[in-house]
């Protein structure tokens, strides 16, 4: 049995992993969490005591990390500021959190030579053009856009750097959009369901010709499992399943999907330096690894997360004042 330290395992992409772990291993995960606002222990409800433990704690704090790095087998690294129009009004926690945080960890494993894998974002590589017939691969070249993105890619950048200077074993995986339960609702699709539970109508930014290449968040952490038992120590990994769809049909289906009109949405104000399209070649998950996604129907997948934010009113509601609050302010 192993014991594995989980990084932002209150997050989103990060609780979600802790349950796919204490159903798919046996493992024993220790979770090293900051509790920003976008961490919530009720993310983790219901886990075994025995199997599952949570320390309240930051990765910038070296002597935190190095007494819980000590004491594990393996480390996940999640833990990030990871919204884009936060890092728009204010980097300052994403240069801290996403590029200091990381290099105390990595001083951490490289001290106790401990497996480290690296979770990323397809959107270090930058933007695609709508009708590029490419898509990212593990050799496309960083061109971040955002203050999220590009403390992304220095982060990654640090986990080369460790690798090739002081032998530290780790991997890396960028992956594309996530969906599903447990997410934020300042991000686009659990804003839009809840701004419809609530009587609001869903925002689109400018027209919603934007491109995102949507992956449930079971099948992330189903391919974060693959990397960590059998992929190659120094290698980064696209994670992605095929699910290119553009912000208005995205916005269209969910408005469907919960009964009401397709064109029942506000178009407001774009975001600055907004990405056009990401898009990711998952062919070396799949051909190497023998990775498949479980998820392949977009709209079957929509229609479980919708169920799920219809059911769980009491996790999401208490932030969601205070996000639209702050959108409102930006007239968005
Ligand atoms: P999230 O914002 O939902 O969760 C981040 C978690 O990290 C929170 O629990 C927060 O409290 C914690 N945290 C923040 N700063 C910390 C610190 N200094 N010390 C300890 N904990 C801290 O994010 P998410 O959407 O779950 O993303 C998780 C990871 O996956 C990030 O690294 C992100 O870049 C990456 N990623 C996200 C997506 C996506 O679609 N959301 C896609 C690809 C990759
Ligand atoms: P988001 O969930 O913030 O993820 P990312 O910026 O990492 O891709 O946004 C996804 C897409 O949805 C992005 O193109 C911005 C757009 N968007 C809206 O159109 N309306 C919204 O209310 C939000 C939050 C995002």
């Amino acid at each position: 049995m192993k014991r594995l330290l989980v990084t932002g395992g209150a997050g989103f992409i990060g609780s979600n992993f802790v349950r796919h772990l204490v159903g798919h291993t046996d493992h024993r995960i220790l979770v090293l969490d900051k509790f920003t606002y976008a961490g919530n222990l009720a993310s983790l409800a219901g886990l075994p005591a025995k199997r599952v433990e949570v320390v309240h704690g930051d990765i910038t704090d070296a002597q935190l990390v190095d007494r819980l790095v000590n004491e594990a087998d393996g480390i996940v690294h999640f833990a990030a500021e990871s919204h884009n129009d936060n890092s728009l009004q204010d980097p300052l926690p994403f240069v801290r959190t996403n590029l200091l945080g990381t290099y105390t960890l990595l001083e951490a494993a490289r001290k106790y030579d401990t497996r480290f894998h690296h979770i990323s974002t397809d959107e270090v590589y930058g933007d695609l053009d709508l009708d590029d017939p490419g898509r990212f691969t593990e050799t496309t070249p960083y061109n971040p856009s955002s203050p999220y993105s590009s403390t992304k890619a220095g982060s990654d950048l640090l986990v080369r750097a460790w690798v090739r200077s002081f032998d530290v074993p780790a991997t890396i995986s960028n992956c594309s959009n996530n969906y599903g339960p447990y997410q934020h609702v300042e991000k686009f699709i659990p804003r839009q369901i809840t701004n419809i539970l609530r009587g609001i109508r869903p925002k689109l930014y400018g027209r919603g010709n934007n491109v995102r290449d949507w992956i449930h968040t079971d099948d992330h952490s189903s391919a974060v499992l693959a990397i960590l038992t059998e992929g190659q120590i120094g290698e980064t990994y696209m994670i992605g399943a095929d699910g290119e769809h553009d912000n208005r049909t995205v916005v269209e289906l969910i408005l469907e999907l919960m009964g009401l009109p397709p064109d029942a949405y506000d178009n407001v104000p774009d975001r600055a330096g907004h990405d056009l399209r990401y898009a990711v070649n998952p062919t070396k998950l799949r051909e190497e690894l023998g990775w498949r996604p479980h998820y392949c129907d977009f709209a079957q997948g929509l229609r479980a997360t919708i169920d799920w934010y219809r059911t769980h009113e009491d996790w999401w509601a208490p932030a969601k004042d205070a996000t639209e609050a702050f959108y409102a302010r930006l007239g968005q």
